[in-house]
C-alpha cells in the first residue's frame, strides 16, 4: 500500500475560475431575480411585503405549470398516472405557497400603513398568474382579462387560458370516456364561462367514490380535492391576513375590502367533489 493512501484525503474545492457568468447565474439568473425589488416608500417592512408577493408569484407559476401538464396529459393521453404525479407536485407547492403566508400574516394596520398609500392602487387583484389558477380551476371570467388590456403578452396568455377547458373541463371529458353520464350540458359547454355544478356530475363522483379506493379516478379525485382544500386556505389565510392589517377598510385595488375577500373565500373549487360525498 502507497503512503499516500494513508494520509487524510483533502475533498475536492468548488471550481473558481469561469470564462464569463458563472454556470449557476446562467442557469438560475439570480443576477436578475434579486435586483427585481425596488420598494416605493422608505419604510424598511415593505422589502419583506414585496417579496411575499414576489414569492407567491414564482409559486403560482410553477403551479398553473403543474396543472397544465395534467390537463395536457388527460387531454392527449387519457394519462392519468402523469396527471396525478403533476397533481401531486402542485399539492406540496400549494403548501409552500401557503407557507409564504408567515411573514405577512401578523401586520399591524399601523405597519401596514407604512407603505400602504405607496402601493396607490396596486393590488393582488391584478395579478395575472393568480387569474390563470382561477381559470384552469374553471372560474372563469372574461371581465377578469380588462385589466390587463395594456400588457400585450399577459393579455394574450390570459385570453388563450380563457377559452381553452380548464383542469375540470378535462377531467369530466376523461369521466365521460371512462363510461360516466356525463351530460351533454356539461362537455359541450363554452369553456370561457364560469363552470357551474350539476347533479349528474355528483353522481358520476358519487359512484367514483362508492367503488374501489385504489381505483386511478377515485386517486385523481382524491388528489383534486387536496388541490381543492389548498386553495381554499391560501383563499382563508389572505382573508385572516386582511383582516389583521386593515380590518374593514377598502381594498387598494377599489373592492370592499374583506367583506369582498370573505365572498370569494367562500366560492367552492369543483364543487361536486365536496357535494358528492354526502350520498356515499
Ligand atoms: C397582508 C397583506 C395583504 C393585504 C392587506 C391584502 C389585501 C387585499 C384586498 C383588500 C384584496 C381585494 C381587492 C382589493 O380591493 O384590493 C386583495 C385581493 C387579492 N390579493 Fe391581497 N392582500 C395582501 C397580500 C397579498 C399577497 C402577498 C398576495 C400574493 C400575490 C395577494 C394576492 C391577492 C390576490 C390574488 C387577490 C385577488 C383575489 C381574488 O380575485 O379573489 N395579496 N388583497
Amino acid at each position: 500500500m502507497s503512503q499516500t493512501a494513508h494520509e487524510p484525503h483533502e475533498p475536492e474545492t468548488p471550481h473558481l475560475d469561469f470564462e464569463g457568468t458563472t454556470p449557476y447565474e446562467d442557469y438560475v439568473r439570480a443576477d436578475v431575480l434579486t435586483h427585481l425589488q425596488h420598494p416605493l416608500s422608505d419604510d424598511p417592512g415593505e422589502m419583506v411585503f414585496l417579496v411575499t408577493t414576489q414569492v407567491m408569484e414564482l409559486w403560482f407559476t410553477v403551479i398553473v405549470h403543474e396543472w397544465e401538464t395534467a390537463a395536457h396529459a388527460l387531454r392527449t393521453a387519457d394519462d392519468i398516472p402523469t396527471a396525478i404525479a403533476a397533481l401531486k407536485r402542485s399539492i406540496r407547492e400549494l403548501e409552500a405557497l401557503n407557507a409564504s403566508w408567515t411573514p405577512l400574516a401578523h401586520l399591524t394596520p399601523a405597519q401596514f400603513n407604512s407603505y400602504r398609500s405607496a402601493l396607490g392602487e396596486g393590488s393582488g387583484f391584478q395579478s395575472a398568474m393568480y387569474r390563470r389558477m382561477e381559470f384552469l380551476l374553471g372560474d372563469k371570467s372574461a371581465s377578469m382579462l380588462v385589466p390587463h388590456r395594456g400588457a400585450p403578452r399577459v393579455h394574450a396568455e390570459l385570453e388563450k387560458a380563457l377559452q381553452e377547458p380548464s383542469l375540470y373541463d378535462e377531467v369530466l371529458r376523461l369521466l365521460a370516456r371512462r363510461g360516466h353520464a356525463i351530460p351533454q350540458s356539461v362537455l359541450r359547454r363554452d369553456v370561457a364561462l364560469r363552470y357551474e355544478p350539476s347533479p349528474e356530475v355528483e353522481r358520476a363522483w358519487t359512484a367514483v367514490y362508492a367503488g374501489d379506493p385504489e381505483d386511478e379516478l377515485a386517486r385523481l379525485g382524491e388528489v383534486l380535492t387536496d388541490v381543492a382544500e389548498l386553495v381554499w386556505r391560501w383563499r382563508n389565510d389572505h382573508l385572516v391576513a386582511t383582516r389583521r392589517a386593515m380590518g374593514a377598510k377598502a381594498g387598494t385595488g377599489g373592492s370592499a375590502g374583506v367583506a369582498w375577500l370573505e365572498k370569494r373565500a367562500r366560492k367552492n373549487v369543483f364543487p361536486e367533489l365536496w357535494t358528492a360525498r354526502s350520498h356515499v
